[in-house]
């Protein structure tokens, strides 16, 4: 059935390819500028996005064993995603029980004990509380009622995601919409972590409007990789998670291969997006990937973006093999980071001052530019979608 619609894509670029044209949407769509920076929409957004749906935290590859967690920060909720000892994912606001103090430091690694540094409560890999200092001076509390506060966490194709609530309004299956069938094809469960770094950037739709956007690439990145892109881009869409392929691009491996002979690796390239906050590229020819997450900052006009890097296969174990994939992570990290922070965000930032300048009352979407339309559009229907029919809004969209 994946595969189905990989050959289905395929096709489509390659007809657009012999042709030399691209899909276009059925008008260009105006998004007004105060979108991007009014606090009303804003709060709006915190609520009713980040809210309401999952954000992706990790990859499965990272939280296999017992006891290996990750702690961090989604839209002002510090968090604690750990595996139990016995073998459960669970999800915690990682916030001490006793006066609020965070407990694990951000960052991933592995511990039987989560020990607060305030005073020293503690708290096992099931969140429970499992130490009090002094504990006679605090009585007879309950201590079953005093482990870590839960959040809502759910495992996808190699993904964690994470809901900032332990009561989701919509599962993760229904806000996938089997887009999850799609990204198994990266084999993300695979891979290993190789490294993160965060960037700085401007409001997060600015940011998430340049990872949907092919049209630029050859322009804004000329001095990097751009030269060797192409303006043109095809958009697939699973509910409301976007895959943007190009034609002319990345297909010349099988475009003279007979269909039942074309390899699942040469179907999956392009970027892959993940409503509302995630954009996944592959680098090498799948040796890398980078899972980019946006997200918001304390105020409208900033976000932060973890840059996750999967190297595929297992961690090497020799020592130069070890030392050599080390190398390449590094460049690789660094170009990526250059590219991102001095090109897209140094770019964005700007558009962002621009656009509380009011000199102009909105932004425009092209036929070429469908993903900014139907993210834009999609988030305007979010946004005016009540909490009781939000799991109905994501089913209809199911195919
Ligand atoms: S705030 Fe954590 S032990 Fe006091
Ligand atoms: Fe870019």
């Amino acid at each position: 059935m994946s595969r189905e619609q990989l050959v289905r894509i395929a096709r489509r670029n390659l007809a657009h390819t012999a042709a030399g044209t691209q899909d276009q949407a059925d008008g260009v769509v105006q998004v007004p500028v105060t979108n991007y920076f009014d606090e009303d929409r804003w709060r709006e957004e915190m609520e009713k996005v980040f809210g309401r749906l999952p954000v992706v935290v990790a990859a499965s590859c990272e939280l296999a064993a017992p006891n290996s967690y990750i702690a961090g920060e989604v839209a002002g909720t510090p968090f604690l995603v750990t595996r139990g000892d016995d073998g459960e994912l669970r999800g915690f606001y990682n916030m001490c029980s006793h006066r609020g103090a965070i407990v694990t430091e951000p960052g991933t690694g592995s511990a039987r004990r989560h020990t607060c540094p305030y005073h020293a409560w503690s708290y096992d890999s099931r969140g429970r509380l499992a130490g009090v200092m002094d504990a006679d001076d605090f009585g007879d509390i309950d201590r079953d009622c005093l482990g870590l506060t839960p959040l809502s966490v759910a495992e996808r194709a190699g993904l964690v995601w994470l809901y900032r609530t332990s009561n989701p309004l919509v599962d993760i299956d229904t806000f996938l919409c089997g887009y999850d069938e799609m990204l198994a094809h990266h084999r993300f469960d695979q891979c290993h972590v190789v490294g993160r770094q965060v960037i700085a950037g401007p409001n997060w739709k600015v940011a998430y409007d340049g990872y949907l956007d092919f049209y630029h690439l050859p322009i804004l990145h000329k001095d990097t990789f751009g030269p060797e892109m192409s303006t043109k881009a095809n958009y697939d869409a699973w509910g409301p998670h976007q895959r943007v392929t190009s034609p002319g691009r990345g297909w010349e491996r099988i475009v003279d291969v007979d269909e039942s002979e074309w390899d699942d690796s040469h179907l999956i390239g392009g970027v892959w997006t993940i409503f509302p906050h995630v954009s996944i590229a592959a680098f090498d020819d799948g040796r890398m990937y980078m899972v980019s997450m946006l997200y918001p900052g304390d105020d409208p006009g900033s976000s932060f973006t973890t840059q996750m890097f999967l190297h595929s296969g297992p961690a090497p174990v020799d020592a130069d093999d070890i030392a050599s994939e080390a190398d390449y992570v590094k460049k690789r990290m660094e170009f990526n980071h250059h590219v991102v922070k001095d090109e897209d965000y140094f770019t964005g930032l700007r558009i962002q001052r621009a656009l509380r300048s009011g000199g102009k009352q909105f932004n425009l979407f092209g036929r070429n530019e469908g993903g900014g339309q139907r993210f834009h559009g999609f988030l305007d229907t979010l946004l005016a979608t009540p909490d009781d029919e939000l799991s109905s809004l994501f089913k209809s969209l199911h195919d």
